[in-house]
């Protein structure tokens, strides 16, 4: 039997449907609700609001689960690669072996940038945060990258998602050689995704850069991890953007921006700076976790929390690994780390944390992963945006082959002054 939420209103009751996802999941179904009522419903934040079906990633916030088209992100991070996951997020199914191997030519094919766009890096000012040259050379992409009537509406769509794959890759090292004045280095063909996304961070033309399998594991991990976690804020805005039907280099863009802030993707840098500032401060992990649970002060513990999760973050205990073992592998002593252990301890004792189910999440450990390869702070989010890329252009062709799809266009409820007259300047007093 269908089953439907009984809504009373003023005494009049009416029937909404409730629909139950794969995994058990209900939602009512409140799509006719203003028709039939007149009324809209109240979500700030929409921690209560499902904007779409979706068949991409499932997420159990109460048991730590996280998988991508069903396969657990665990899996994922043992035995795939970034690029096989990207597949697998954008066309719903792991590829074949020459599936596989036409998508990594068609990603080499298309890593190179355009040189003109080179000159825009330059003229950056040098001060200039990554996220934000990363955002507009994404937008800029359609400008040197516009649609041919000539080619298939596929065609287009396969050439415009691989390019920005490989091409976002190229920009985010093109932008960290720039920044330090140092000269490009272009993609070779004969390198993995990863490898070469650490050769062209790392090569000089006096120290070669000796690729290291486990640091290329690690990025592959790193970017597995991050690479779709269904409605968060950025996909949210990839969606919304992309609901007017802009270009998918507009959308993407305005995922970046979102992703930038330090609530969301921007949080593997001010866990660093967190970190650092603790340090300087004279490693007292206490102060700290008093502070953030003291409602008078804004402070928060970064990298602790999450919309979602009220247990583990699944990715974090990968990624908590995976710091681990590359800091051991490149024999380095973090004292961040330290902080960071004492921290955690801490934090998890603590009552006020236990109470409202803050554990740390996957940007607690990430940023201290990228610093033992030698990432510089600033490049955090990128890193992070590379690794969302996928999910998001996953997440923005589903929603444009839903045939339900509508411009996304939020209500309100209006609590501003009545109507009142214009007056005149003349008759306007100061206060
Ligand atoms: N430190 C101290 N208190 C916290 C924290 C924190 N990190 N996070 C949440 N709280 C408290 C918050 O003060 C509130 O307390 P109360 O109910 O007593 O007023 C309660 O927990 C609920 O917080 P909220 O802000 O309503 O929760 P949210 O679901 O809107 O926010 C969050 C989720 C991730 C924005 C938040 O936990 C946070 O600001 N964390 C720190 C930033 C961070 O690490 N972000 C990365 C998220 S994971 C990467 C990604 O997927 O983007």
């Amino acid at each position: 039997m269908e089953e439907k939420a009984l809504l009373t209103i003023n005494g009049k009751n009416y029937e909404l449907p409730i629909i139950t996802g794969s995994e058990g999941e209900q939602a009512i179904d409140i799509s006719t609700l203003r028709k039939l009522t007149g009324l809209i419903t109240f979500d700030p934040g929409y921690a209560n609001t499902g904007s779409c079906i979706s068949t991409i990633t499932f997420m159990d916030g109460e048991k730590g689960v996280l998988r991508y088209r069903g396969i657990p992100i665990e899996q994922l991070a043992d035995k795939s690669t970034f690029v096989e996951t990207s597949y697998l997020l954008i066309n719903g199914k792991l590829p074949s072996q020459k599936e596989l191997n036409g998508f990594s030519v068609m990603l080499n094919d298309t890593s190179l940038v355009h040189e003109d766009m080179r000159h825009f890096f330059s003229n950056f000012p040098r001060s200039s945060h990554p996220m934000g040259i990363l955002s507009s050379m994404v937008n800029a992409l359609r400008a040197f990258y516009p649609e041919i009537p000539e080619r298939s509406e596929q065609e287009e769509l396969n050439l415009t998602v691989t390019r920005l794959l490989s091409k976002i890759r190229t920009m985010a090292a093109m932008s960290y050689r720039i920044s330090r004045g140092h000269s490009v280095v272009y993609p070779r063909h004969d390198y993995s995704y990863a490898a070469n996304f650490l050769n062209m961070m790392f090569e000089t033309p006096v120290r070669p850069y000796e690729i290291d399998p486990d640091l290329v594991k690690a990025m592959n991990v790193f970017w597995i991890l991050h690479a779709d976690h269904e409605q968060n804020c950025s996909t949210a805005a990839v969606r919304l953007v992309g609901s007017a039907r802009v270009n998918l280099y507009a959308a993407i863009s305005a995922g970046i921006c979102a992703l930038w802030g330090p609530l969301h993707g921007g949080a593997n840098q001010a866990v660093i700076e967190m970190l650092d500032e603790i340090r300087q401060n004279g490693s007292n992990v206490g102060t700290y976790v008093a502070r953030a649970r003291d409602k008078n002060d804004p402070f928060r513990l970064m990298g602790f929390g999450h919309r979602v999760y009220k247990t583990h973050d699944p990715r974090a205990i990968i990624m908590k690994k995976w710091c681990y073992k590359v800091i051991e592998k490149l024999n380095i002593s973090d004292p961040l780390l330290d902080i960071a252990m004492e921290l955690e301890e801490v934090a998890l004792k603590d009552p006020y944390f236990i109470d409202h189910n803050l554990y740390p999440n996957i940007d607690f450990y990430s940023g201290i992963l990228l610093r033992s390869i030698s990432i510089p702070i600033n490049m955090f989010t990128v890193l992070f945006a590379i690794g969302r890329l996928p999910g998001w252009i996953a997440q923005w062709k589903e929603s444009m082959e839903d045939p339900e799809w509508k411009i996304q266009r939020p209500r309100q409820v209006y609590i501003g002054l009545n109507e009142r007259d214009y007056i005149p300047m003349s008759e306007r007093k100061d206060k």
